[in-house]
Order: C-alpha cells, then sequence, then structure tokens
C-alpha cells in the first residue's frame, strides 16, 4: 500500500494522545507474546527476542529516547516498528491481533488502572473531610434550604454530607473497573482469528476476570469508558457543590471559614482581597469531564460495528476526564485540610431562634396536636415575633436522633465509619489491578 498524504497523516495521527497507553501496549504485548508461544506459534527463542526486545522498548519510552517518525500512526505501530528494528522476530508478534483489539486492551488496561487510582484519591478526600468533620462534630451551624438558613445542624454533619456523595463515586469507579475488566485479545480485527489462540491464558497474565464473549463487540465496545466518564463526571459535580459551599462560607456575608493563605490568592488590583481561586475551581473543571461524556456519547451514537476510526476519538475524552478529575480530588483534599471555621460567626448564625420553629411545632404534635395546625399556630407566632422555644440549638441537636440526623454523637460515629470505609477502599485499590507482565 501506499503512503498517506503527509497532512493527512498528520490528521490521523494519534500518538501525541495515546503515547499514555505505551505500559499498557507493551505488558499487552508481552501477554499476547507468550500466548502465541504457549500456541506454538513462536518459537522458545522468539519468544525470548520478543521479550528482550519489548523490555529495551520499554526503557527507550520510559526514558523519552525513542525517536518518532512521520509515519508512525499511533503507539501500536511505534511499539511494533521499533521492536522490529531490535529483532526480526518482532515481525511474528502480530500474529492473530489487529489493533482493533489491541487498542480495545490497551484501554481496558488503562481504565482499571485509572478507576483504581480514583478510588485510592476519592478516599483520601472523603478521609479529609471525615476527620475534620469529627474535630467539628458537634459544631453548631445553620443548615440550609433554598439557601435560606433552615434549621440548625453541626459543621460535622455538612462536611460528612460531602463524603457521602464521593464515597457512592467510589464505587461508581468500583463498577468501571468491574466494566473494563474482560480481556479482548483474540477479537482480531473483529471476526476472532482461524489461529489456535490461548485467550484464557493472555487473560490470566493480565489479570482480567472475564473474556469479553463476541469478537464484534470486543473491538466495537466502549461502555467501559462511558461508565468510567461517567463516574469522573458524578465526582466532578461533587466537586463542584462542594466549591460553592467554600465560596459562600468565605464570603464576608457568611463568614463561616477563613482561608488560610496556603490555600487563598490575592487580587492583582485590591490589596485587601482573598479570593477562593481553589474552590472556584472545583466549580468551573466540572466543564471538563461533562464535556467528555458528551463527546464520548457522541462519538458512539450510531456508529456501525464493528470498529470504526470514530473511535480513536475516545481516548482524549477519557483521558482528559480521568486527569482533571484526579487534580481536582487533590486540590479539593488540600483545601478540606486547611479550612479554618469561625465557630463564633457559625454559633451566631445558629442563634436565631427561628431556627427551631419547626422544634416547636413538633413539640405541640408530641402534646397531641395535629401537625398542620402545629404548623400554622407556630408560623403565626414566628410572623408576630413572638416565638418562645424553651431549649436551644445544642438541645435541638441532642433531640435529633434518628440514624442520619444530626446529633453530635451520631455524627462523630458517622465520622469514625466513614473514616473506616475509606481505609477499605484504599485497600482494594492496592490489590487491584493485579500487577501486569514485566
Ligand atoms: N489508533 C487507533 C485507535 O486509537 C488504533 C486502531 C486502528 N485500527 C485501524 N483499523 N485503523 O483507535
Amino acid at each position: 500500500m501506499g503512503r498517506l498524504l503527509p497532512e493527512l497523516e498528520r490528521f490521523s495521527s494519534s500518538l501525541e494522545v495515546d503515547f499514555e497507553l505505551y505500559p499498557y501496549d507493551i505488558a499487552g504485548s508481552l501477554a499476547h507474546a507468550r500466548g502465541l508461544a504457549s500456541a506454538g506459534l513462536l518459537k522458545p527463542t522468539q519468544l525470548k527476542a520478543i521479550e528482550r526486545g519489548l523490555r529495551r522498548v520499554r526503557r527507550e519510552l520510559d526514558a523519552g529516547e525513542l525517536k518518532f517518525r512521520e509515519s508512525d500512526e499511533d503507539i501500536h505501530t511505534v511499539v511494533e516498528r521499533r521492536l522490529t528494528e531490535i529483532t526480526p522476530a518482532g515481525a511474528m508478534l502480530h500474529t492473530g491481533r489487529s489493533r482493533n483489539d489491541q487498542v480495545a486492551l490497551d484501554l481496558r488496561l488503562y481504565s482499571r488502572d485509572a478507576a483504581s487510582e480514583l478510588i485510592t484519591t476519592v478516599a483520601e478526600l472523603v478521609d479529609a473531610l471525615a476527620s475534620r468533620a469529627a474535630q467539628h462534630a458537634a459544631w453548631l451551624m445553620p443548615g440550609y434550604t433554598h439557601l435560606q438558613r433552615a434549621q440548625p445542624v453541626t459543621v460535622g454533619h455538612h462536611l460528612l454530607a460531602h463524603a457521602e456523595p464521593l464515597l457512592r463515586d467510589a464505587e461508581r469507579f468500583r463498577h468501571a473497573y468491574e466494566a473494563a475488566d474482560e480481556m479482548p485479545l483474540g477479537s482480531g480485527a473483529l471476526a476472532g482469528t482461524t489461529l489456535p489462540l490461548q485467550r484464557e491464558r493472555v487473560a490470566k497474565e493480565l489479570g482480567f476476570q472475564r473474556l469479553t464473549a463476541n469478537s464484534i463487540d470486543a473491538v466495537a465496545d466502549r461502555d467501559f469508558a462511558l461508565d468510567l466518564v461517567y463516574a469522573c463526571l458524578a465526582t466532578a459535580i461533587h466537586l463542584s457543590r462542594l466549591g460553592e459551599d467554600v465560596v459562600l462560607w468565605a464570603t464576608a456575608e457568611f463568614g463561616f471559614v477563613r482561608l488560610a493563605d496556603e490555600i487563598a490568592t490575592g487580587s492583582s488590583l485590591m490589596p485587601q482581597k482573598k479570593n477562593p481561586d481553589i474552590a472556584e475551581l472545583l466549580r468551573g473543571r466540572a466543564g471538563r469531564p461533562i464535556g467528555s461524556l458528551v463527546a464520548l456519547a457522541t462519538i458512539l451514537k450510531g456508529l456501525p460495528l464493528a470498529y470504526d476510526r470514530d473511535l480513536q476519538e475516545d481516548k482524549p475524552a477519557v483521558f482528559a476526564a480521568v486527569d482533571s478529575v484526579l487534580d481536582s480530588l487533590r486540590a479539593a483534599q488540600l483545601l478540606v485540610a486547611h479550612l479554618e471555621f469561625d465557630r463564633d460567626r457559625l454559633a451566631a448564625a445558629t442563634s436565631d431562634t427561628s431556627l427551631l420553629a419547626t422544634d416547636a411545632a413538633e413539640a405541640l404534635v408530641a402534646a397531641g396536636t395535629p401537625f398542620r395546625k402545629a404548623h400554622e399556630e407556630v408560623g403565626r407566632t414566628v410572623r408576630a415575633g413572638k416565638l418562645q422555644v424553651p431549649w436551644n440549638a445544642e438541645a435541638s441537636l441532642r433531640k435529633r436522633d434518628t440514624p442520619g440526623a444530626p446529633n453530635p454523637r451520631r455524627v462523630a460515629a458517622r465520622a469514625t465509619a466513614v473514616r473506616r470505609e475509606a481505609a477499605r477502599l484504599r485497600q482494594w485499590s492496592k490489590t487491584h489491578p493485579p500487577p501486569l507482565p514485566t
């Protein structure tokens, strides 16, 4: 075959983006080569030469020594081209394999790693939130609905309200990991192979739980990437809501937190300003994974089975979502660790008795008044400025003692349980995925 026009080579190249996949490409190639050898398709000497060659390509890539060529279309061609320069046995490596199942494999290996790293990083932020929550389990603050002061809660309860969604995000990443955990090699371009490939052996070598069940689906499917990006998006949304709370709390109007110098920025013009840029960026960065999900869904929609080159566009979307959310999670952890709550301002904001109007209505209910009537009666006294409640916000919180309620004892207990959960997640990530072949 002749060569593509140079401008079109540049247009179709994905090397700049999929370069990131090289550790997976090489691990996948090692496993594939060993599979070929055990199927009798490579001689032991050829396998040795390929293994040695792939390790050398890996070292060259690690060291940034490998020179790319105009004709290097993607990372898969680079690895194979270089290997073949090192050893003639390199020409045997692509036996029974297509770049279609190869790229599906690489992206699955990447996705397992990314999901696991995201779980660790989510767990670290959860732990930071829960440890701050434990310190502030009994610190009063007004809880809000419609951004209007509603009822007393505690700072610890509110911080844990940001930790809980992140625990759910960790579950979403677990699911994305499971979705990626299927081995596609052996699917060939789309129709499998006539050669006796040992798919189970290759899957075992790469630590996959399952084999893909259909060779067409195996090269066409990017659901696992959608799952990963969606989990990133959900996490980013949660971080944006945390960021927004910090932005509000740091205003003079709220005054609930002071931003330590380590987490605040100044204004280039106004000398008195201390700005919550980090929290604002947690809000603003959510745009990236949202964009990635839209991009990926758009690429996949209506795409005929099996592989189409459109699928090459999956990687910029996936990598951007993963990188941006990992970055934001780490920034959020530092932000949370450095927040300084103003106990007096928080208590003052909670001291208004009208925040106890619901308590007053519930006291009437406990004495036998139907709730609707109690609501009306208390509403009238509040409007007349005559609400008397014989207990304060602290006492109100002690009485709020159902599971999930902001009773400080329950908040402290939940903080401990959340920290335990975070430790369990980190532990899981240490053993997933299993180490790749070298
Ligand atoms: N660079 C391609 C991608 O990322 C690899 C697969 C190419 N396959 C092909 N038939 N052109 O999707």
